[in-house]
């Protein structure tokens, strides 16, 4: 079976439907016909400032919502980053392979460090995507499914992985982005200029998963379109209609070009109305499972015990071969 590894952010309160959509509904997928390893990052989440408790307590409640999205753990391997050890100790090695105008280049931290103000950015912010590639290569992953906005990460572990291969012997697979092009990118409700997310959404811009589905289903049907009346799928002239049947699509499983012929002659009131309905029966039995999940926390604590340890067998391996390629004695 081909591997594949991802991660996501533990943040505050809950996912969005972009993360949903763009990631966790591809892991979910994914864990029937590949050896998965999925991961809550914490080591990510304190490259910007986070309160203690409130760290483990999302952490908690985004390994909650991955079981709720349908993330079997007799299936995949879920995990906590910070399990782990050599998560930490791969990336070291990867840091000092990297040069400091390739981590500068990475858009993600660009824009992150202006958003904090340059000088109050930390170093940990810088090599963010540095501890990224380690996590995909300790697991010699053959494809990482993620939103379009890690594309830029990928190709920097492709890079990474190769130069270490080249310097050092074939060491690493060099992995895969899994991008789907009709979620790759969901769009904030507001403007779908921008992407859906937690930093630059408005709260009308932006789905979170554990809202409340009455203000859900509110947000979708206040949904910015355009001025024409015509349910077509065209992300250069219609990027919120294009958005709407994007989500509408990958929710329902009904073809696109299907959801056009539906609302034809139809106005947009109608396609916002029928996905309102259809975000709130996703979005309501979620709910329920996550909080199953969160007033069961030894169950869930539990499960991820097992993930670390299954997961650190896997890393275990793979950092004592790079460890015996860079040339560290061995520790007798
Ligand atoms: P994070 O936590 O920001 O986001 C988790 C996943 O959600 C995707 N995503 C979106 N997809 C479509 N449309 C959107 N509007 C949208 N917003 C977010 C992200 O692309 C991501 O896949 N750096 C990663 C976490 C990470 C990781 C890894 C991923 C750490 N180590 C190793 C893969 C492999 C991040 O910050 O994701």
């Amino acid at each position: 079976r081909p591997r594949v590894l991802s991660g996501i952010q533990p943040t505050a309160g809950s996912f969005h439907l972009g993360n949903y959509l763009g990631a966790v509904r591809q892991w979910v997928a994914l864990q029937e016909t590949h050896d998965a390893f999925y991961m809550v990052v914490d080591l990510h989440a304190i490259t910007v400032p986070q309160d203690p408790k409130e760290l483990s307590a999302n952490t908690r409640l985004a390994a909650a919502q991955l079981l709720a999205a349908g993330l079997d753990p007799d299936r995949c391997t879920l995990f906590v980053q910070s399990h782990v050890p050599e998560h930490a100790q791969l990336a070291w090695v990867m840091n000092c392979l990297t040069g400091m105008g390739e981590a500068g280049r990475m858009t993600q931290f660009k824009d992150k460090s202006a958003r904090q103000g340059a000088d109050r950015a930390s170093v940990g912010l810088f090599t963010y995507p540095i501890l990224q590639v380690a996590d995909i290569l300790l697991y010699q992953a053959d494809e990482v499914p993620v939103g379009e906005d890690q594309r830029q990460h990928i190709e920097l572990t492709r890079d990474l992985a190769e130069r270490f291969n080249g310097r050092f012997g074939e060491t690493f697979t060099i992995p895969k982005p899994h991008i789907l092009k009709e979620t790759g990118k969901i769009y904030d409700l507001q403007d779908p200029s921008i992407k859906m997310s937690k930093s630059a959404s408005t709260p009308k811009g932006l789905i979170n998963l554990l809202d409340d589905p009455k203000a859900t289903a509110k947000k979708v049907k206040s949904a910015v379109t355009d001025t024409d009346t015509v349910v077509r799928y065209d992300t250069e002239n219609k990027p919120g209609i294009s958005n709407l049947l994007g989500i509408y699509s990958t929710l329902t499983g009904i073809g696109i070009p299907e959801l056009e012929q539906r609302y034809e002659g139809k106005l947009y009131g109608a396609l916002k109305t029928d996905l309102a309905d259809v975000v709130v029966d996703f979005v309501t039995p979620f709910r329920d499972r996550t909080q199953q999940y969160l007033d069961d926390p030894e169950t869930l604590d539990s499960i991820l015990a097992k993930g670390a340890e299954k997961a650190r067998a896997v890393a275990a391996e793979t950092l004592s071969q790079t460890y015996g390629r860079v040339g560290f004695l061995p520790a007798k």
